[in-house]
């Protein structure tokens, strides 16, 4: 099934969970969560746009309301009714912008390696002063800037192939999605605020050596949203999903199975496709 709005892959069935990357990412950094949770649910990976195989936003400075009102426009073209929802890091940014416009559509939030509150002024500095970099050197410039933080030490010593992964699926990136991600990003608003409204089961996720997100942060955000599940990973960083991926797909799993998810556009029968990877197009 075509789908034009973002490209995506998904595998199993069953209660929909969908996972957001974050920057500067595409939906492969899931690739082991679309195989390990998709025995038990439907799981569905979208590259946000202008990332992946997605076409970029149209218009001036991209928001994160742009990446949520396009997922939500892509969730009602897939039929998914409600689903739950995760975002990694930017992806969390965009789940709460989500959570803002399209609360009616979630069953259950999953938050990994994120954070509720805005960029600093130095922060946003830090953003524009990027995407000017970018516009001069490409994807090389975050790739200098970023990758030396993503991982943990225990992945560089025993997984370097992880290292070179991540690095190849940020050189892939355009420019144009990243500059717009980076604007986005400098933009967007506190959603602190949003935390004790949060109603559906909720997943806060943190690695234990993330120099990205600290620790401290996640602690408040979780203690701060009514019932929130807390885990740490140890052994990760910024991206548990590839450094222990068998730990967080526990994570997701158990969070799509205890989501009151009521797909109100039910699937047609397609034993076929059953224990698939299908790849779709935008
Ligand atoms: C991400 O992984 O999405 C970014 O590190 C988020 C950020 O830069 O704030």
């Amino acid at each position: 099934m075509p789908n034009k709005v973002l490209n995506y892959t998904e595998r199993g069935e069953g209660m929909p969970l969908v996972l957001i990357h974050g920057f500067p990412f595409d939906h492969t950094i899931w690739s082991r969560q679309l195989e390990e949770v998709g025995d038990s649910v439907r799981v569905l990976a979208p590259d946000l746009p202008g990332f992946g195989q997605s076409r970029a936003l149209e218009g001036g400075e991209a928001t994160m309301d742009d990446y949520a009102d396009r997922l939500a426009q892509w969730a009602q073209e897939v039929g998914l009714g409600r689903f739950v929802l995760v975002g990694h890091s930017m992806g969390g940014y965009v789940a709460f912008a989500f959570l803002r416009r399209h609360a009616d559509m979630i069953a259950g939030l999953g938050l990994v390696c994120t954070r509720s509150g805005p960029d600093s002024e130095q922060g946003k500095k830090g953003r524009y002063e990027m995407a000017d970099n970018v516009r001069e050197r490409g994807p090389q410039a975050v790739v200098d800037a970023m990758l030396p933080r993503l991982l943990s030490d225990e992945t560089r010593e025993k997984n370097p192939q992880i290292v070179a992964q991540l690095k190849e699926i940020m050189l892939r990136q355009s420019k144009e999605g990243i500059i717009a991600a980076l604007q986005a990003m400098a933009t967007r608003p506190n959603s602190s605020p949003l935390l004790e409204t949060i109603e559906v089961p909720t997943l806060v996720v943190g690695g234990a050596g993330d120099q990205i997100i600290p620790a401290p942060e996640i602690d408040l955000m979780a203690a701060t949203i009514p019932g929130a599940r807390q885990e740490r990973i140890d052994g990760a960083a910024h991206m548990p999903m590839m450094e222990r991926p068998d730990k967080l797909s526990g994570m997701l799993r158990d969070l799509a199975l205890g989501s009151r998810t009521v797909p109100n556009v039910p699937e047609p029968p397609d034993t076929d496709n059953i224990a698939k990877v299908r790849t779709h197009r935008g």
